[in-house]
């Protein structure tokens, strides 16, 4: 019988990722370190299994490859990077399962597949969302090569990201949106439902990685830069780009305040590419604007408005 390991206990070793950081090598590794944390034998087994539903696929893993990029930039040990990206995935998939019920954006389908609620129901789907994000804490509290100090800022970091001040805030205000208010409360919710967790993600592979303690709040500036332009990017696919192309429905936010209905076609990507072009400045002021992770928020601009130059018409 196979050994049965609780959720979030630590995952030893990632055998042949460590080629060079590369995003694919970084995408493989959290891969297979969330599988590992998230194993589908542990009971309920319905729970486990809605679960990987939620956490496991052809997720694109952005905020994990900025965060093991960023944590290259202070030497941090691989292993270490990866188990906190995995940590990050496992909140963000929550964040996903939660956002798809029909009490928020009522959606059918996500990464190619039916949301978890329509694959396991309602209910389980809030527990798999509960349990994933608890577990993401876990992986977080157990990481062996960073000091206790260094830890605990690191579980604090993710936990502000998430609060009202961060994620479910932004969720609560897109649910309520203010229609006359224009881009500077569009930009507000922005900050908050995705913002937050794309600056949690380079807050952390400085923390864990940097002795500096301004290290980490140094970076979430720079990884809000890059969460408001990725949001941005996600708006105009809601609007211009088809299911086939983003693996979940489209035109669901036709009827509310995004960087599409707000801006249009040509200014919202004007406005996202900004965004990027004020991350990557950031990191140029600090001397790291030729470096692995410049290149790689370089190159999200072209990934992320690829699908984009394909499609036509207005929103
Ligand atoms: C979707 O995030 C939610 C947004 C903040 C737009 P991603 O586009 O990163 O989704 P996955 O993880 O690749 O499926
Ligand atoms: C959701 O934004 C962001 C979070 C999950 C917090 P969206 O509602 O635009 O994300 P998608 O388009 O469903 O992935
Ligand atoms: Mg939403
Ligand atoms: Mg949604
Ligand atoms: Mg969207």
């Amino acid at each position: 019988m196979t050994a049965r390991a609780p959720f979030g206990s630590p995952c030893s070793s990632y055998d042949g990722a460590n080629s060079g950081n590369r995003p694919d090598d970084i995408r493989a590794a959290v891969n297979d370190a969330l599988s590992r944390i998230v194993p589908p034998e542990v009971e309920p087994l319905q729970l486990s299994a809605a679960m990987r539903h939620g956490l496991l696929g052809p997720a694109k893993r952005v905020r994990s490859i900025l965060l093991v990029l960023t944590s290259d930039l202070f030497d941090g040990p691989w292993d270490t990077a990866v188990k906190t990206a995995a940590a990050v995935e496992m909140v963000h998939a929550a964040s996903l399962v939660l956002d798809d019920l029909p009490a928020m954006d009522n959606a059918t389908l996500r990464r190619g597949k039916p949301t978890t609620h329509r694959a396991y129901g309602d209910a389980t789907a809030i527990l798999a969302a509960i349990s994933l994000m608890n577990a993401g804490y876990q992986v977080l509290s157990r990481l062996a090569d960073v000091p206790a100090e260094r830890r605990a800022d690191a579980v604090a970091l993710l936990c502000e990201a998430i609060g009202p001040n961060g994620l479910c805030g932004g969720q609560f205000r897109d649910l309520r949106p203010d229609r006359s208010g224009g881009l500077a409360d569009l930009e507000q919710v922005h900050h908050g439902k995705t913002g937050a967790l794309f600056a949690a993600a380079l807050g952390l592979g400085a923390t864990i990685s940097s002795p500096a303690a301004v290290a980490g709040r140094d970076f979430w500036t720079i990884g809000m830069a890059i969460g408001l332009a990725f949001q941005g990017y996600d708006d105009l696919l809601d609007a211009f780009g088809t299911a086939s192309q983003t693996g979940k429905d489209v035109h669901a936010d036709a009827g509310k305040p995004t960087i599409a209905t707000v801006l249009g076609r040509a200014e919202g990507e004007a406005w996202a590419r900004r965004h990027l072009e004020q991350g990557l400045q950031l990191l140029d002021d600090r001397g790291h604007g030729q470096s692995a992770l410049a290149d790689y928020i370089r190159s999200l601009a072209s990934t992320l408005v690829r699908p984009l130059a394909a499609a036509k018409g207005d929103a």
